[in-house]
C-alpha cells in the first residue's frame, strides 16, 4: 500500500492501484547488444517474435515476456530507463472552485511533489459536477502552462522557462498576457459537457524543453559524480512521461475521477509522450497521440517527413543517447513504432492526424497501426477495421482507430470532439 495525502483537506490515507506488470526495469537489458551488433531488419519487427528469435506462442507469453522485453528494449535503445516509481507521493489540493464554469465543474490546482521532485507537479483538474457517478477523464501535458488552458485569473503561472512562442510569453517566461492563450487546444468545457473531466500539466514541471538537462528532474537522480544521464538513461520525453504517472498515481485516489476510465491525450511532442506511458503503464485506459509524428506514431524506418537523423539532431535531449547511434541506420532498430503501440494491447489506442501535416507522416502511421493490429488479435480482441486510410474526416472507431482530418498540425475543438466521439465508443462505463 502507498501513501497519498493531502494536506489542506483532512488527511487521507489512500492506495493506489497496483503498479502495471511490466514495469520499466522488469526485464534485464544487461544482455542487449551495442546498436552495431544488431542485425539489419529492413521491414518493421514482428513484435511476436521474442529477440531471441522464437515466436510468441501464448497471450500468457506475451504478458509475461515479451511484453517486459519489448519495453526494456524500447529503454535500453530509444527513449531510456526511468528510475523505479516512488513509493509514495504527495498530493495538496492548493486551490479549488466548486463554481467553475459557470457552476458546471469543480476545478482543482492540486500540487504533487515526491522524492527527486524538481519542483511539484502543479495538475489542474476539472471535473464536471452532474456526474452521477465518477467521471472519466483526459489527462495531458500542456506547452505552456495551465494557465494558458483556461481563462481563470485564480490559476498559477509557471515560474521556469517557456517556449519563446508561448501566449504572452516575455523572455521565455510565462506572464499574466497568456491567460487563456490555449484555451482551443484544451476545450475544457467541451469535456465537462460531455461528462469528461480534464487533468494536465505543463511539460516544465518536469523538464523544461531546453536542450540541457540542469534545470528539470534528471540532476536529482545522477549517481555521485555523474553530470548527465547516463547512455541508457532517460530522456527528456522518458521523464515527461514518468511525469505523467505521477499524475495518475494522485488522479486514480480522486473519486471525482474513474480510475478505470483514464484517457492520455497529448499533442505532437505530448503526443509521443502519450504513447510511451501508455506502452508503459496499464492504469492508463486509451491513448491518443495527436500527430505524434517521428519518435512517437511514425515509422523510424519511413522516408516521409522527419527522420531518426534529424530528430536526434533538433532534439539532442528527448530520447537517450543512443539513440543518435541508428542515424542513417534505422534498419538496426529492433522494434518501430507498431511495436510501442501494440504495447498498449488491448486497450485502445487512436492516431489521429493532419493532411498538411507530412511531417509527421500520416500515412506512415496508418502502416504502424496495421502492424500493431496482429498483437490485438493476437491478444483476442479487436483490432484495426479498416483495409485502407479512410476519408478525410471519418473516424475507424475500431479499438485500433485512426483519423485524418483537412488541415495543419494542430489540436482544435473539432479534434477534440472526434477524440470523446473515440472515447464514448471505446471507453464505456464498466456497467455497459
Ligand atoms: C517539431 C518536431 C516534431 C514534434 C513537433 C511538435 O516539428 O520536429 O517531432 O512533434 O515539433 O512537438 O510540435
Amino acid at each position: 500500500m502507498r501513501r497519498f495525502q493531502t494536506r489542506a483537506f483532512p488527511l487521507i490515507l489512500a492506495a493506489l492501484t497496483a503498479l502495471p506488470s511490466a514495469l520499466p526495469g522488469a526485464a534485464s537489458a544487461q544482455d542487449f547488444p551495442p546498436v552495431d551488433q544488431l542485425p539489419s531488419q529492413p521491414g518493421p519487427p514482428d513484435p511476436l517474435v521474442m529477440f531471441d528469435g522464437q515466436r510468441v506462442t501464448s497471450p500468457e507469453q506475451w504478458r509475461s515476456e515479451r511484453r517486459p522485453e519489448l519495453i526494456a528494449l524500447f529503454q535500453h535503445y530509444m527513449y531510456g530507463t526511468t528510475p523505479p516509481s516512488p513509493n509514495h507521493i504527495e498530493a495538496k489540493i492548493v486551490r479549488v472552485n466548486r463554481q467553475a464554469l459557470g457552476g458546471k465543474a469543480t476545478k482543482k490546482e492540486v500540487e504533487i511533489t515526491f522524492p527527486g521532485a524538481a519542483r511539484p507537479i502543479s495538475l489542474l483538474v476539472v471535473v464536471p459536477n452532474d456526474g452521477e457517478r465518477p467521471a472519466p477523464a483526459f489527462l495531458g501535458l500542456n506547452f505552456c502552462g495551465n494557465h494558458t488552458v483556461m481563462d481563470d485569473p485564480s490559476i498559477a503561472i509557471p515560474q521556469m522557462w517557456v517556449y519563446d512562442n508561448c501566449p504572452g510569453c516575455q523572455d521565455n517566461r510565462a506572464t499574466e498576457a497568456g491567460r487563456g492563450g490555449h484555451v482551443g487546444r484544451w476545450p475544457i468545457e467541451q469535456c465537462i459537457d460531455r461528462g469528461y473531466a480534464v487533468a494536465t500539466f505543463y511539460t516544465g514541471d518536469i523538464d523544461p524543453d531546453t536542450p540541457q538537462f540542469a534545470d528539470g528532474i534528471h540532476p536529482n537522480f545522477y549517481k555521485p559524480g555523474q553530470t548527465e544521464p547516463g547512455k541508457h538513461e532517460w530522456g527528456t520525453i522518458a521523464a515527461w512521461a514518468w511525469g505523467l504517472q505521477r499524475a495518475l498515481d494522485y488522479l486514480v485516489t480522486d473519486e471525482a475521477i474513474d480510475s478505470s476510465r483514464i484517457a492520455v491525450m497529448g499533442h505532437s511532442r505530448c503526443g509521443k509522450t502519450a504513447l510511451l506511458v501508455g506502452a508503459l503503464d496499464d492504469r492508463v485506459a486509451l491513448v491518443i497521440p495527436n500527430q505524434a509524428g517521428c519518435g512517437g506514431t511514425s515509422p523510424s524506418r519511413g522516408d516521409v517527413g522527419e527522420s531518426v537523423t534529424r530528430i536526434n539532431t533538433s532534439f539532442p535531449h528527448w530520447f537517450s543517447d543512443t539513440f543518435p547511434e541508428f542515424n542513417g541506420r534505422e534498419d538496426r532498430l529492433p522494434f518501430d513504432q507498431h511495436s510501442l503501440i501494440a504495447l498498449v494491447a488491448p486497450r485502445p489506442v487512436l492516431l489521429s492526424n493532419a493532411q498538411e501535416d507530412t511531417w509527421a507522416d500520416p500515412e506512415g502511421q496508418f502502416r504502424m497501426l496495421q502492424a500493431a493490429d496482429p498483437v490485438y488479435r493476437f491478444l483476442g480482441v479487436e483490432g484495426l477495421k479498416a483495409d485502407a486510410m479512410p476519408e478525410l474526416g471519418k473516424l475507424v472507431d475500431s479499438r485500433l482507430g485512426y483519423y485524418i482530418r483537412p488541415g495543419e498540425h494542430s489540436v482544435t475543438p473539432e479534434d477534440w470532439k472526434v477524440f470523446m466521439d473515440f472515447a464514448d465508443k471505446n471507453l464505456p462505463p464498466a456497467s455497459e
